[in-house]
């Protein structure tokens, strides 16, 4: 975990929010390569799920919403985590995270029952801490203008179920998808961008006929296992967990998490709930307007019941750069001894890397090497994420582009000048081939999109 998050942030992927300031616990601001990197989840989450899929469709809801919702949804009665707090330090702690006296992941106390922070054995009561933050809606700040920032992007969906059925004449089963920020006043905070305060989530509200649930939701677990998969994350790092009765949350029938093997430990990457005709009915109960479904085959009226898969962006993203993570001893290379130190090698998927394709003169101080890439560069850059570098020997920079992933890259040499072909290199095999300027395009088009 060290080692990766010295990497991205060295390399520009994640950095402290408000760091000049010292930084703020649990927030963190994406780089030039970390914001492309989720760009590019994001855009393979909605090829997916959204353009491929007929049935359904996307919308982009505003983060705060009408104050009611977070009564008719539970949050504001149950959206909470038990807290407790050593008497000494005032530490706190999350107390369903204490397992056999110890808080898992928040910190090492000598011995169990021990405050992690100060050693202390004497802690407050567990009480219920809402995780949602509050706000106020325009210039009063009274009780009856609160609101609240959404712990989940859901509501939204529910709320705008109605209007997106009817004005895309959506035919059950159909889902509404959605990206966006979710903000929760997490206790415990820790494990790099595993838990944060401010984070984005992408998920599915697939609306179903009630007793078609159960087969929606067999499907939907697959269907988001599968993604991972596709996204590159080795199988064997990846697992199901099935949520015990007591622990669903106040809405869910049955949750399966699909977790990730990560250095601290197995943890949720996703979850896919049946939410039954919960929040719907909640809904058409708070605000008074109806929310059934008209199916017209069958002349009949019912409540949908709604299956959720979600996923964390930069939980999503964690993992990738983890799995993809490979360090080689002494190097690569073997035509050369001269070099024999260890090389990082991120093998992110193609469609997953943040730049693409990288273009190197062969030497700097030559102008006409430099105009020749300087016009290839050009060229690519059009259909492509590119990246030109021209500082340091050419080993050097094929090293610094393997660290962050790039699957390709291009040199300009002596050879380019006299018959128009330039040196294409694969990140994974390390193999070069000579290809003519003009079929680049459409060699790296079949390496990216075929
Ligand atoms: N609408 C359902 C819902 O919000 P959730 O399991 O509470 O479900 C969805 O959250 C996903 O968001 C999780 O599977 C996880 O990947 C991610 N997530 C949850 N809390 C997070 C946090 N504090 N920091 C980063 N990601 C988080």
């Amino acid at each position: 975990m060290k080692k990766i998050v010295s990497l991205v942030k060295r390399r520009g992927f994640v950095f402290p929010s408000s760091e000049i300031y010292g930084g703020v616990e649990a927030l963190w601001d994406f780089g030039p390569l970390g914001a492309q990197m989720k760009q590019n989840i994001k855009k393979e989450w909605f090829r997916r799920f959204v353009q491929q899929m007929d049935n359904v469709v996307a919308i982009d809801a505003s983060i705060l919403m009408h104050p009611d919702v977070w009564k008719s949804s539970g949050h504001i009665e149950n959206f909470t985590d038990p807290l407790i707090e050593c008497k000494s330090c005032n530490s706190r702690f999350r107390a369903d995270h204490m397992i056999d006296g110890r808080f898992v992941g928040q910190g090492e106390a000598k011995e169990p029952n021990q405050c992690p922070t100060c050693g202390d054995r004497d802690f407050t009561q567990a009480k219920q801490f809402n995780l949602m933050f509050k706000t106020f809606l325009g210039p009063v700040e009274d009780a009856a203008h609160i609101t609240y920032l959404r712990p989940e992007t859901a509501q939204s969906m529910f709320t705008n179920f109605r209007l997106v059925q009817e004005s895309m004449r959506q035919k059950i089963p159909f889902g509404i998808a959605q990206i966006g920020k979710a903000f929760r006043n997490e206790i415990t905070t820790g494990n790099f961008i595993f838990r944060s305060r401010e984070f984005e989530i992408a998920e599915i509200e697939f609306f179903v006929k009630p007793g078609q649930d159960e087969k929606w939701f067999d499907f939907w677990v697959d269907a988001w296992e599968q993604f991972f998969i596709d996204l590159g994350l080795k199988k064997e790092n990846l697992r199901r967990y099935e949520h015990p009765k007591e622990s669903l949350a106040h809405y869910s029938k049955r949750t399966v998490d699909i977790e990730y093997k990560f250095p601290f430990g197995w943890g949720e990457l996703a979850g896919i709930a049946n939410r039954t005709d919960f929040d719907l009915k909640q809904h058409e109960k708070f605000s008074g307007k109806n929310l059934f479904y008209h199916d017209e085959e069958t002349g009949k009226k019912y409540i949908p019941y709604v299956i959720e898969p979600t996923l964390g962006i930069e939980r999503t993203m964690l993992a990738l750069l983890i799995d993809a993570y490979k360090e080689v001893e002494g190097g690569r290379t073997t035509t050369t001894t001269s070099i024999k130190e260890t090389e990082v090698v991120l093998g992110l998927a193609k469609h997953i890397a943040p730049v693409q394709v990288a273009v190197f003169p062969l030497l700097k101080n030559k102008q006409e090497l430099a105009a020749k890439a300087r016009e290839v560069h050009n060229l690519l850059k059009k259909d492509f994420m590119c990246q030109y570098d021209e500082v340091g020997a050419i080993g050097r920079r094929y090293r610094r582009q393997d660290e962050i992933g790039t699957p390709h890259c291009v040199t300009i040499d002596f050879d380019t000048l006299k018959d128009n072909t330039v040196t294409l290199r694969d990140r994974d095999t390390m193999e070069r081939e000579r290809i003519q300027i003009e079929k680049l395009r459409e060699k790296l088009h079949k390496e990216f999109y075929a």
